[in-house]
């Protein structure tokens, strides 16, 4: 069983590089490890996900503001967050004879190195931030952001001076991370460099529990847009000793990974007024929100936290399907057309046909202007064109062929073949129906 699964993942990450959606990072240097490089098809379906990602929590309601904070930011952020400290480090452990390091907390035994049977030294903390240098005397320190986070938490007096938004309400922020992670590993899931989507949800005190509930419900309806199957999604509720000290209610959405079962996806938290504080005390700039009845306070805050190459790696688990078709084994992303990197391919069926060449980039530039992600496809034959695109999750594939010029039934004139994708199916539909069946599905 734990075979047939692995195996899957690996034909998920032999698919992404074939087709053009995850290539390793610096390749043809023989990689940087813990980096990936997304290619036209992961660019496409990674900025999709992050568009519904934005429609969902921001554009679609009225309490979200949106954000975008320098990477860069100054050392006293990551001072006042802790992230330069203890907290942000994980227990490291080297061998004295090959000198390979190791998550302490990762070892069954702390004593022998895995890899060679050398002696394990003594345990250390190693922080994960990446530490840079600004300016060209190179004497201002600085770190790339380990986590969108705090770009968000520093600008709160920002956004609530020049919005004037009521409680509760969020900032929502999409961008890189880094971490420079001691054992980058599985494909997405554990890497150094890193896009995250987050909110902070500013709430009064005596409120979090209610609006907690109401964002659970949300980040549910965010994994179900995904086409995640909720069976495949479990809930773990982070227990009491486990929370950091500031923490009082976590919970780690969790995915069945194929081959690695469940780990985490996304997190939710419930972190006090922890953070504004702690940036008021180091910036001694007040954090409080003024209430219109002149009450003050510093609110709390919620923090949904989602990455983005660990939804890619569950949407592409998910829709990751092999089935039999016309007696051949075909692969197929059964992706919600929303997601999928071409909304449709359109092909001549014959690409030495000039007429049947000049109709169809009629239509493909008749849908392109109607969806954007559409594909002009003639190379090879239909059989073959349909395997390339069921391969990549197109839903559509529509062909102009004769009938399309009326050359052999005038009631077909200008009516095309579209082929679904999950069942193979075939209809006929005219030219000027096409957007509306397309929309439909
Ligand atoms: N601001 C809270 C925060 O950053 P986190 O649990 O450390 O919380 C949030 O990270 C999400 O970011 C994770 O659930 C995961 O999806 C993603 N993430 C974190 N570290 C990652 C890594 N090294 N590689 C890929 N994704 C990562």
């Amino acid at each position: 069983m734990a075979e047939k699964t692995e195996s899957k993942m690996d034909k998920i990450v032999s698919l992404c590089k074939r087709r053009g959606f995850v290539f390793q990072g610096s390749e043809i240097y023989g990689g940087l490890r813990g980096t990936w490089d997304f290619g036209p098809l992961g660019v496409l379906l990674n900025n999709n996900i992050k568009r519904e990602w934005w429609k969902m929590f921001v554009l679609d309601r009225e309490d979200m503001y949106g954000l975008d904070a320098a990477i860069l930011m100054n050392e006293k952020v990551w001072e006042a967050s802790g992230h330069t400290g203890a907290g942000f480090a994980d227990p490291i452990v080297e061998c004295e004879k090959c000198n390979h390091r190791f998550r302490a907390d990762h070892l069954e035994n702390k004593e022998v190195c895995p890899d060679c049977g050398g002696k394990l030294g003594e345990q250390k903390d190693f922080n994960l931030m990446f530490a840079t240098k600004v300016g060209a005397e190179g004497n201002v320190q600085s770190y790339l952001r380990p986590e969108t986070a705090q770009g968000i938490f520093v600008n709160f007096k920002n956004v609530v001076d020049s919005m004037s938004p009521k409680l509760p309400f969020g900032i929502a922020q999409t961008g890189k991370a880094f971490r420079n992670e001691i054992a980058p590993r599985e494909f997405l899931f554990r890497v150094r460099e890193f896009e995250q989507m987050e909110i902070e949800y500013f709430v009064k005190e005596g409120e979090w529990e209610v609006e907690f509930e109401k964002l659970l419900l949300d980040i549910r309806a965010w994994h179900a847009r995904l086409g995640l199957s909720a069976d495949n999604i479990r809930e773990y509720e982070v227990p009491a000793n486990d929370l950091a000290h500031y923490s009082k209610r976590t919970i780690d959405f969790e995915y069945n990974y194929p081959g690695k079962g469940y780990d985490e996806l996304a997190g939710f938290a419930y972190r006090t007024d922890h953070d504004l504080k702690s940036h008021q005390v180091a910036s001694g700039v007040s954090m409080e929100y003024i209430e219109p009845d002149g009450s003050r306070f510093i609110p709390h805050v919620l923090e949904p936290s989602f990455g983005v190459g660990r939804a890619l790696l569950a949407v592409l688990s998910e829709a990751y399907t092999e089935d039999e078709m016309n007696g051949e084994v075909r692969t197929y992303l059964k992706l919600p057309t929303y997601l999928a990197p071409y909304r449709a391919a359109v092909s001549p069926l014959l690409k030495n046909k000039p007429e049947l060449v000049a109709k169809a980039r009629e239509v493909f530039a008749m849908l392109k202007k109607e969806f954007g992600n559409v594909a002009f496809d003639d190379n090879s034959n239909v059989g073959k064109r349909y395997r390339r695109q069921d391969e990549i999750g197109t839903p559509h594939c529509v062909t102009i062929d004769f009938e399309t010029l009326g050359e052999e039934n005038p009631d077909l004139k200008d009516t095309v073949t579209v082929r679904d994708r999950d069942t193979g199916e075939q209809t006929r539909v005219k030219i000027e129906d096409l957007v509306n069946y397309m929309m439909q599905g």
